[in-house]
């Protein structure tokens, strides 16, 4: 049963600080370093055995890497895991040669390996980075940290915090199980975990001050777990949404964080000198659980009004997309449990489970689904036929919104993760800016694995 066994195992846990985010080194060269290793780490707390897990820099999340727009990435990786991996930066326009994806963009790095990765950085915002080889495995292992791209003029804030979410499958001992790739995970709903964390750790507490503004850049970095938050006693305004900033507006009931995505709020804390408001996580029905809770101090308040400045961000220098001339495509999903798989494939337990356009790749023979020319609109229905979520994420190029379910959006809307609800349709439409070829596929990383994965080439 979700989350019961989180339950017994935070019974005990210490009252956790907010786990601190680690800095990251330099090389000589003033490139960031980063290597990945096994390491062991306290995710339960008090009481309980530190975890086996695969980290960045020895810690998960990894370091968060912070940069300026404009500014360029340089980061000196080495692996030293027991096999091969990559790493993509999910949600930057980078140059294709930088992407990330084994067979398709860069050879993998093999164990003791290195490769050196270095980009401009176009976009200002919240993104986030994980390995794209054994992905589903490699992720749920602790993989995964938050890469922030500063603006050049950021809103004023008191306090700028980074709450990266996890989940893992652990056990009594707070062991990670070993079942990646189990059969049940791919046909449902992926690895869904039983310890939700928040940078690494149960976190019973967050401190905050009576009047102070946060921004908070919230990162989905689960296989498969969707987050849909509501933050009692507070009214967040959302500033962006996988980094692309959108006009700011009140969360509508809750905050979904589908895995992949990413939401900029900015909190007014609106509370009074020693009181508590939790933050809940009700997306599943009938597993509603505390994600933390919010601990005002006993300082007298910051400020008596909530500070009277702008929290609209600057937009991203994205390409518009030329509707009228666009090429349209559908991206129609099908398979799953209580679905089935098209053209007479048959559902084995090594897969596959799912199928975009009748095709299922398992393993690396990915021939492109779509093919367009460089600087061509591409305006992209998908069509989820099956019972269950998929947060479809495109890499390379950041997507206006335009249609869910038939509607037009509310507001302007960019994104890298689009999540579709189970037979919802969204449209969607980009320019192809840049030539290579770009991975379409479900951010349930055991779906993508079991065949929801496409490759869109530009030539
Ligand atoms: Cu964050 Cu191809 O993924
Ligand atoms: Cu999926």
């Amino acid at each position: 049963m979700i989350l019961t066994r989180r339950r017994l195992l935070a019974g005990t846990a210490a009252l956790g600080a907010c786990a601190a985010l680690p800095r990251t080194a330099r090389a000589a060269d003033g490139a960031v370093t980063l290597a990945a290793a096994p390491a062991r780490r306290a995710l339960v707390g008090k009481g309980y055995p530190e975890t086996d897990v695969w980290a960045y820099g020895g810690t998960v999340p990894g370091p968060a890497l912070r940069f300026r727009q404009g500014d360029a990435a340089r980061i000196a990786f080495t692996n030293d895991l027991p096999e091969p991996t990559t790493i993509h930066w999910h949600g930057l326009r980078v140059p294709n040669a930088m992407d990330g994806v084994p067979h398709l963009s860069q050879t993998v790095v093999p164990p003791g390996g290195a490769f050196h990765y270095e980009f401009a950085l176009k976009d200002a915002g919240t993104f986030w980075y994980h390995p794209h080889a054994n992905s589903a495995q490699q992720l749920a292992r602790g993989l995964s940290g938050a890469f922030v791209v500063e603006e050049r003029e950021p809103p004023r804030v008191d306090r700028d915090l980074l709450w990266v979410l996890g989940d893992w499958r652990l056990d009594k001992q707070a062991r990670l199980t070993d079942d990646f790739g189990h059969p049940m995970d791919g046909s449902h709903a992926g690895r869904l975990g039983n310890t939700p964390t928040l940078n690494g750790a149960i976190v019973e507490e967050v401190a905050v001050r009576a009047g102070e503004r946060l921004r908070l850049r919230l990162v989905n970095t689960a296989n498969a777990r969707v987050f849909g938050l509501d933050f009692q006693g507070h009214a967040p305004q959302v500033i962006a949404l996988d980094g692309q900033p959108v006009e700011p507006h009140p969360v509508a009931g809750r905050l979904v964080l589908a895995p992949g995505q990413r939401a900029d709020l900015i909190v007014d804390m609106a509370g009074k000198p020693g009181e508590r408001f939790d933050v809940v996580d009700s997306f599943y029905p009938r597993q509603t659980y505390r994600l933390t809770r919010l601990a005002y101090g006993a300082e007298a308040p910051l400020r008596d009004s909530p500070l009277d400045a702008p929290v609209r961000l600057t937009p991203n220098p994205l390409p518009a997309p030329d509707l009228a001339a666009a090429v349209r495509q559908d991206v129609v999903i099908e398979g799953g449990a209580m679905g089935r798989l098209p053209n007479g494939m048959r559902m084995t337990p090594e897969g596959p489970f799912w199928a975009l356009n009748g095709e299922a790749p398992m393993g690396h023979d990915l021939k492109p689904l779509i093919t367009v020319k460089r600087g061509q609109t591409v305006a992209m229905q998908f069509v989820n036929d099956t019972a269950w979520w998929h947060p479809m994420h495109l890499h390379g190029f950041p997507f206006q919104v335009l249609k869910r379910n038939g509607a037009p959006v509310a507001r302007a809307e960019w994104r890298d993760t689009e999540l579709l609800p189970p037979q919802g349709t969204a449209e969607i439409a980009f320019v192809a800016e840049e030539a290579g070829d770009w991975m379409l596929h479900c951010h349930v990383l055991e779906h993508q694995e079991a065949g929801m994965m496409a490759v869109l080439r530009v030539s």
